[in-house]
């Protein structure tokens, strides 16, 4: 078959002078999906798609303003009529096109589809034996970029991370949480007014929806209730009372509304399982207190001390968001089919309760608990190490320099002082040592989960509490993620490399119901 056969004719043809407005109302009367590009004298020049126009309108181009010429591919690959649909598989597969255009001699005769070739065979039968299969992207997407983000970016062999170009640590060192909040989900950092309505509009929104107390109860007091499982259900359930709508269907400003109002509650909501599952009496949030004091006097039914409010608000700060993670891109996953921020979320507190995301805070306190006292450091470390053991709270993927979040959890955790900081800076000390000596070249380094333990556990957040406040925090990374992806949406839908026994397969004889039960079930 050649894809002369099958080929769109006559082609959809625009001028490289018209206006992307003009491209898109060509092809949407013709219900093509892709254009061929022409010069004065008739001949190719290129191809304009639908993907083109929207990547376009992503990058907030004026489609009235800009001309065809600035956004189309130039000098496209072609097909010739007489090619096989053989050959225009292999380079659909292998170069990741979606339409070439197919020349008569010199003249554009008809534009081809992927979905043209797709629908009339299968594949197998139309993929000469030996041709590449499909492109596959590396297990894990490790190095794949599968969005652009302006929400913020981490730089591994720098020990760099920034939330929307500012360094992360910075604004943790000189921002309130609330500051870093609107500079997340809202794009700017606030001036004085804008921050007193921001603030204003996070109190007012910590107050549960109506005829949720007695569903929370009742999830508090689950048999096998677990801190982050019950938190995950809790904001299900609280965004389903608030009436979170599809994404979809809101305008920016209605999806950031809604970011706002969940990452307020979610704390509220935590708490009250909390306090419920351990037999005391829920404690409203204080309207006088920012987020991490009230955070702290929800907890434990009194006002924070400053110093311990400041120490958790920065670690706080330092959490809500850590480039492209799993759970940022389950939320955004969710988002993309439109789906309601309430899905969104659930979704990405399903993902940070794996234990290869949700962090080891309370296991490198249960490392510091095992070692008991200063003096046993060494012996420890180094059987664990040389067991085949790792230290919890050292090395991390994407850092092979010092985590700058546990470079400042040091000192915060330094400033709050105790035994307990001192015994764990002598114990980082000796556990750096080791490595580097039994692990020369690996580059471990000290983690967030190291301090962030003792820190969390010195302004009172219990041990099981780690993960939820963890959840807390990366909330707002989330949300600011979920408005980015619903305010330039594409459903993001990947393909899998199919690698089981050759379709089509025939059922093997006799195999099915009876024709009898058929009709009789209806
Ligand atoms: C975070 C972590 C999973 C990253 O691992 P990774 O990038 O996949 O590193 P690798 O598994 O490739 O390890 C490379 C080498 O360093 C060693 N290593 C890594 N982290 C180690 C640790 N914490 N203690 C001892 N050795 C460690 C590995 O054993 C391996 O040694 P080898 O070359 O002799 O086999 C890993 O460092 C770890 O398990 N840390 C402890 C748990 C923890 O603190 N988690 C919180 C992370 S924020």
């Amino acid at each position: 078959m050649t894809v002369a056969e099958l080929m769109h004719k006559p082609a959809v043809v625009v001028r490289q002078e018209i206006t992307l407005a003009e491209a898109a109302k060509v092809l949407d009367q013709a219900n093509v999906g892709a254009a061929a590009v022409l010069d004065h004298e008739g001949h190719l020049v290129g191809m304009v798609s639908e993907r083109d126009l929207l990547r376009s309108v992503g990058h907030a181009i004026d489609p009235g303003a800009t001309t065809v010429a600035e956004v189309m591919t130039r000098t496209p690959v072609t097909l010739s009529i007489d090619d096989s649909v053989a050959k225009a598989l292999r380079l659909f597969t292998e170069r990741r096109f979606r339409h070439l255009p197919v020349l008569d001699a010199e003249q554009v005769a008809g534009i081809l589809s992927i979905r043209h070739v797709v629908r009339v065979a299968q594949i197998s039968e139309v993929l000469p034996a030996g041709s590449a299969p499909p492109e596959l992207a590396p297990r894990g997407l490790e190095g794949v970029a599968v969005a652009e983000t302006s929400v913020g970016d981490v730089r591994g062999e720098e020990g760099f991370f920034h939330y929307r170009g500012y360094n992360a640590v910075e604004l943790a060192r000189r921002c309130s949480f609330e500051q870093v909040w609107h500079l997340l989900v809202e794009g700017t950092l606030p001036d004085g007014s804008q921050l007193a309505d921001f603030t204003a509009r996070t109190v007012a929104a910590r107050k549960l929806p109506e005829g949720i107390t007695d569903m929370l109860r009742g999830v508090a007091t689950l048999p096998n209730y677990t801190p982050l499982s019950s938190l995950r259900s809790a904001v299900s359930v609280t965004a389903a009372a608030l009436g979170a709508q599809p994404t979809l269907d809101l305008t920016s400003e209605q999806v950031r509304a809604d970011c706002l109002r969940i990452a307020a509650l979610v704390p509220v909501a935590l708490m009250r399982l909390h306090r419920q599952r351990n037999g005391l009496a829920p404690v409203e949030p204080d309207p006088e207190l920012g987020y991490a004091a009230a955070y702290l006097q929800m907890l434990t039914g009194r006002r924070p001390e400053p110093r311990e409010a400041r120490a958790l608000e920065q670690y706080l700060i330092l959490t809500m968001d850590h480039g492209f993670n799993a759970s940022t891109f389950t939320a955004r996953v969710i988002t993309s089919t439109g789906s309601d921020i309430g899905s969104a979320l659930t979704g990405a507190i399903g993902a940070l309760a794996g234990p290869l995301h949700g962090g080891a805070p309370s296991r490198a306190l249960a490392m510091l608990d095992a070692i008991g006292t200063p003096d046993r450091a060494e012996a420890y470390l180094r059987a664990e190490i040389l067991a085949g053991q790792r230290l919890m709270g050292f090395g991390h993927r994407v850092y092979k320099t010092d985590d700058p979040r546990s470079l400042l959890l040091r000192e915060v955790a330094s400033e709050l002082g105790g035994p307990q900081v001192e015994f764990a800076r002598r114990v980082e000390d000796t556990a750096l040592r080791v490595l580097e000596e039994l692990k020369p070249g690996r580059r471990l380094y000290t983690n967030v989960e190291f301090y962030a333990g003792v820190v969390m556990n010195s302004v009172g957040v219990p041990r099981d509490m780690f993960t939820p406040t963890f959840a807390c925090s990366r909330t707002v990374g989330w949300t600011a993620a979920i408005a980015e992806q619903a305010s330039n949406n594409r459903l993001i839908r990947p393909s899998a490399l199919y690698v089981g026994p050759p379709p089509p397969r025939p059922l093997p004889d006799g195999y099915g119901v009876e024709a009898a039960a058929l009709s009789a079930r209806g």
